[in-house]
């Protein structure tokens, strides 16, 4: 027999195989992930290709329509009854006759969400942890008493190839009947733990051909809850929810949540079961909105920064509080979903990334899966900024990560007329050089100020305050124009010139919009922009000189504040070092794709945890170097480090 070369894409992966092999079980030898349910029956359509044709120069490798075996009666049969998309095969019945280039589709969708212009085209390829398999199981015989599990058992490692297989206790009792109302035809949910060797577990069990299974990818973060609903079977996402986080009542930041839990004697169960409230509220949401049954949902995957990672999970977070800031624990946790009382199937499962350090969490861990610093050879510096901002920064060779202690300045905390970032608050600020007058525009409308039309724009929210993207922004603008020193002074000289000006005892402040109510941005607003922003440019001048680098090649903004932020306004403060401005981008949702990612791919998992244990951990407040970056960052855009790019 001869053998003939098929190659798979898009992993590339490529082999020789005799003529007659199914495609599916070429996929299976290469390890090329192709989806099955019903174990090669063509009958549930999950493992369709498609063959690419012509000649592929590169991959000395010609492939034609002709190369692939002509449909056959189980295939036109399925395709009958459910109808394949034209040019589809299946991969089950469909085997090799020669050469062939074989396309395995990701779902579009997927793709679409996840493609960057700077990043490109980026796949979320499917491997995922729970996997659906359909068996017909020997019927029971006086001859051979084997229990119905057994026989179950038996029926998957012969179909399935299983090794060695375990079953979750709650579905002992439901072997018998399912088996019988299914006529001996079953599908098993069957979940693999890498960390378990060959072992996997049967969770969850139904009668007959099982053709959907789901997962949901949630960030947990101190402001807000983000919730996508995927399909694990195609990797779609089916629906997506937000929420506020519940636990803004017992404390607006981080801190002030750890001292809630220190003050009251059932603070922590108080704000665990907030958490998990909201969350199974999300699920329910996402869950109707997608039109599926909760109990269809058998993975999970949560994110979050440490405090909210051991308050969902239920551990006392007060040893985060302060040095040496201890994580409970910093490895990945796999539990049942139920363990954390939410309300999926009955065998879900539960996936937690890694955390870095006891201040940078899972949050950051599944931003560095997102943006893989770790898989290429740029110096890539991953910032999230909150009241304390998580910095990542290396390359395929090295990674350090650090956090440093911004306070809530970014946020608008702080800040005279600061506000969070919604309807109503200043996001852009423009002075004019010359006279000084200000022009701005707010979160909810699209016109300046200045432009007609710009009050019935705001509506009756009015203007409400100025949020963290404005105050970097106007201080930025107050720079350029003179109205602040390197130093951070507002200049009182300039009082003659502009009414703009306004003394207020022995410093003075800058008047950027006169009315209700009256925003003014004050010398003490500036000094506090300039501490947070030193504190981060620190932590991460702090990270570069680990690396011995001068320059980092590539910037990611993580989080909410990143989304709003303008790179040249960051890069005149001094909050991020030297870069090509169109290497620096806003990735507001990489936790989430991150959690995806680990949600649709359990190498993904094995991925980031090796990351994460290899990344060097850089405790700032122990770094005698932190305190002279510090200083030399107070000034704008900085003491000694120059900003070459911001000349040009
Ligand atoms: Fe189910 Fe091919 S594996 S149709």
């Amino acid at each position: 027999i001869t053998d003939h070369l098929v190659l798979f894409m898009p992993s590339g992966k490529r082999g020789r195989f005799p003529k007659g092999t199914t495609v599916l079980d070429a996929a299976r030898q290469l390890g090329v992930y192709v989806e099955s349910v019903c174990g090669g029956r063509a009958t549930c359509g999950r493992c369709q290709i498609e063959v690419q044709e012509g000649h592929f120069a590169k991959h000395k490798i010609s492939s034609r329509a002709d190369h692939i075996s002509p449909v056959g009666a189980k295939e036109a049969r399925y395709a009958e009854k459910r109808s394949l998309p034209a040019g589809r095969r299946l991969s089950c019945s469909a085997t090799i006759q020669g050469d062939l280039v074989i396309d395995v589709p990701q779902d579009a969708v997927v793709n679409a969400q996840v493609v960057r212009k700077d990043a490109g085209e980026r796949l979320i390829e499917r491997y995922p942890a729970v996997q659906l398999c359909y068996v017909e199981v020997d019927e029971p015989d006086m001859h051979k008493p084997l229990g119905d599990l057994d026989r179950l058992k038996a029926a998957l490692s012969r179909e399935w190839g299983f090794a060695h297989l375990e079953v979750d206790t709650h579905l002992l009792a439901l072997v018998q009947p399912i088996l019988r109302e299914g006529r001996w035809a079953v599908t098993a949910a069957i979940h693999h733990d890498d960390d378990a060797g060959d072992a996997a577990r049967i969770i969850a069990l139904w009668p007959g051909l099982k053709n959907e299974a789901y997962g949901i990818a949630c960030d947990i973060g101190s402001t807000t809850i983000a919730m996508h609903l995927v399909s694990l079977l195609s990797g779609r996402v089916v629906a997506s929810a937000g929420a506020s986080n519940p636990q803004i009542r017992f404390g607006e930041d981080l801190m002030s949540r750890v001292s809630y839990v220190m003050m009251n004697p059932d603070g922590r169960q108080a704000m665990t079961r907030a958490v998990r409230q909201e969350v199974t509220r999300l699920i329910d949401k996402v869950a109707a909105e997608g039109g599926i049954d909760r109990a269809d949902i058998l993975d999970s995957v949560f994110v979050g920064n440490p405090i909210m990672h051991h308050l969902f999970l239920g551990i006392d977070p007060t040893e985060l509080g302060g040095a040496p800031f201890a994580l409970a624990v910093s490895g990945a946790v796999k539990a049942r979903a139920s363990d954390m009382r939410l309300n999926l199937n009955p065998g879900a499962r539960l996936y937690m990334l890694p955390c870095i350090a006891g201040h940078v969490g899972a949050d950051a861990a599944a931003v560095t899966l997102s943006e893989g610093p770790h898989r290429q050879d740029e110096m890539m510096l991953i910032v999230d900024v909150g009241t304390n901002a998580e910095i990542v920064l290396g390359n395929r060779s090295r990674l350090v990560a650090a956090s440093s202690p911004t306070g809530p300045a970014f946020e608008g905390a702080e800040i005279s007329c600061g506000q969070r970032a919604a309807p109503g608050a200043i996001e852009r600020v423009r002075i004019d050089r010359e006279t000084l007058e200000p022009r701005f525009r707010v979160i909810g409308s699209t016109l300046w100020s200045d432009e007609p039309g710009f009050a019935e724009a705001v509506g009756t929210t009015g203007v409400t305050g100025i949020c963290g993207s404005g105050i970097i922004e106007v201080i930025a603008e107050m720079y350029l124009s003179g109205i602040i020193s390197e130093d951070g002074v507002i200049d009182g000289t300039l009082a003659q010139k502009s009414p703009r000006i306004l003394a207020e005892g022995r410093t003075y402040s800058y008047l950027l919009r006169d009315g209700e109510p009256r925003i003014t941005i004050t010398q003490n607003d500036v000094r506090a922009i300039q501490l947070a922003k030193a504190a981060l440019y620190a932590g991460i001048r702090l990270l570069m000189e680990k690396q011995g680098v001068e320059t980092v090649d590539a910037i990611r903004f993580a989080g909410a504040f990143g989304s709003f932020i303008d790179p040249t306004y960051a890069m005149v403060l001094g909050l991020i070092p030297d870069c090509e401005l169109e290497k620096v981008s806003a990735v507001g949702n990489a936790a989430g794709t991150g959690a995806r990612m680990a949600l649709l791919n359990r190498n993904h998992r094995r991925e980031i945890e090796e990351t994460v244990r290899r990344i060097e951990k850089v405790e700032t407040a122990l770094e005698p170097r932190f305190q002279e970056h510090f200083v030399h960052a107070m000034a704008l855009p900085n003491k000694l480090d120059p900003f070459p790019r911001l000349a040009r």
